[in-house]
């Protein structure tokens, strides 16, 4: 479960988020918005530039029109009739060699009724009709130009139609050569240009023009996203290290006042623990060897230094030390551990073998602390022999570190015990205490070092324990 004072701090984050998102929204639909703006405007553009090249080449057609038709054809036959087929194939020559290279779909031209008189394709001539309004404005003298889109309901809301087509009409005037008076209006001419090529054009500018705006959206969003996550991450990663550290500070707390109390009790019943184990004593003294009694206080004496062990343990690993460090050597520590030991157990059958490199660096460490874990280690290794046997002790340097490790040849650890046997209070054995190792492991790494057990393939376990030889001080 996500802790809720992590997802408190997060909350900022979320805020950046839904603007930055909001933001890229309006942006987007902004470009939205701005695109269709521009095609309305590119495409009011295109028609005015069509519009304009119809009127021009309106203006071109209506002058060669004239020269070559009209004024001979009035010339030749008197009066100009365009069903007569000698008159209409003139006209279509004289179109056809004027428009031939100019971008043009349909000509038709209108006498001055509503009827088409010539046109690009012939099964249109003859039809009544069919200029409307635009041919009575061409009439009178006035041009006009409209679209005409064909396409289904989408096609033409997105302003892609299947066809668009621009279709002109513009009068057919009489010239009058050397004057700037225009001429009479001799009929009506109507141009017809297919724009859905360039309809199409500009629709495929627009949807480049969005992909790229979204690509871009998408891909700054995507950016942020990244941003805000790590951001995310490290404020909720220092917020763990906070809540971590609240947790051993209140740890520490814990702990240095029950080591307060239990410096307390323990010294409240050393004292009386002292003067039981010296009665004793003097009680021993005082009842015969032979006195089946003496067993009594001998029984006393030995509980009671138990006890006082206890305590020590005790003591030991609820009020950690701080190391108060100065240059020593593991091999002397090792050695007085050893010797305070042997002259306990000489007669147990226990053998110590010390394996040290022969150049082992000083260290600036608590010898006495040390002195404490090691003897920890070896009453372990040796309550794991309970008949003797041998204990080996190595030591060497390697990656800047010091490298102790020591053997025996015990029972060695249940796989299910391995994990336990660093928590206070586990035991396994009937006057244990369960504090040994939780002292080492205190000792060692308020060195600044690494201890570990394990199980030896040969049998018995193996102590390891790293410790750094250029530990700051
Ligand atoms: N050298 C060893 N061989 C086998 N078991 C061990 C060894 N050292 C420790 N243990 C196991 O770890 C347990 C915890 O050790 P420790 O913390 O020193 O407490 P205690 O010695 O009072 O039981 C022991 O009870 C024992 O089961
Ligand atoms: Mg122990």
């Amino acid at each position: 479960m996500q802790n809720p004072a992590l997802t408190e701090r997060a909350k900022p984050f979320r805020l950046v988020k839904y603007f930055s998102l909001l933001s890229l929204v309006l942006i987007f639909v902004g470009t939205i918005i701005l695109s269709m703006f521009n095609i309305h405007w590119i495409r009011a553009m295109q028609f005015e530039k069509s519009e304009a090249y119809a009127l021009l080449l309106i203006e071109n057609l209506n002058h060669q029109v004239f020269m070559q038709f009209i004024l001979p054809v009035g010339l030749q036959f008197g009066k100009i009739e365009l069903h007569n087929k000698d008159q209409f194939e003139r006209m279509d020559s004289v179109v056809r060699s004027t428009l031939h290279s100019f971008k043009v779909d349909m000509v038709n031209i209108y006498g001055m009724r509503d009827v088409i008189a010539y046109s690009f394709s012939k099964e249109l001539v003859g039809l009544e009709n069919m200029g409307g309004t635009s041919f009575q404005n061409a009439l009178e003298g006035r041009s006009s130009s409209r679209l005409i889109q064909k396409g289904g309901f989408w096609e033409l809301l997105f302003g892609v139609p299947k066809e668009i087509k621009i279709v002109t009409f513009a009068p057919l005037k009489a010239e009058q050569p050397l004057t700037p008076v225009s001429g009479l209006v001799l009929g009506v001419v109507e141009i017809e240009q297919d724009l859905s090529d360039d309809y199409r054009s500009i629709f495929g500018f627009q949807i480049m023009t969005l992909v790229t705006v979204s690509g871009v959206m998408i891909i700054l969003f995507l950016i942020m996203i990244i941003a805000v996550k790590r951001g995310e991450s490290i404020i909720q990663k220092r917020a763990q290290e906070q809540l971590k550290l609240k947790e051993q500070l209140s740890r520490a707390k814990h702990l240095s006042s029950l080591g307060e109390m239990v410096a307390g009790v323990s010294h409240e019943i050393r004292n009386p623990l002292g003067i039981i184990s010296s009665s004793a004593e003097l009680l021993q003294k005082k009842i015969a060897a032979d006195d089946p009694m003496n067993k009594i206080p001998a029984i006393i004496i030995e509980e009671s230094s138990r006890l006082n062990n206890i305590i020590t343990d005790f003591l030991n690993f609820a009020k950690p030390k701080t190391p108060h460090r100065f240059a020593c050597r593991i091999e002397d520590v090792i050695d007085k551990n050893i010797r305070f030991l042997s002259t306990q157990t000489q007669t147990k059958g226990y053998v110590f073998h010390t394996h040290f490199d022969k150049v082992l660096p000083i260290i600036m460490a608590d010898s006495d602390m040390l002195y404490q874990a090691f003897l920890n280690i070896f009453i372990n290794a040796m309550q794991a022999m309970p008949d003797g046997g041998d204990i080996h002790i190595f030591a060497k340097t390697a990656d800047d570190s010091l490298w102790i490790a020591v053997e025996d040849q015990g029972g060695g650890i249940p796989n299910e015990s391995m994990e336990k046997i660093w928590d206070p209070f586990f035991t396994t054995k009937d006057k244990g205490t369960g504090l040994g190792l939780g002292i080492v492991k205190n000792i060692i790494e308020a060195h600044g070092g690494i201890v570990r057990m394990e199980n030896r393939p040969e049998g018995g376990a193996r102590l390891s324990i790293k410790l750094p030889v250029k530990e700051e001080l």
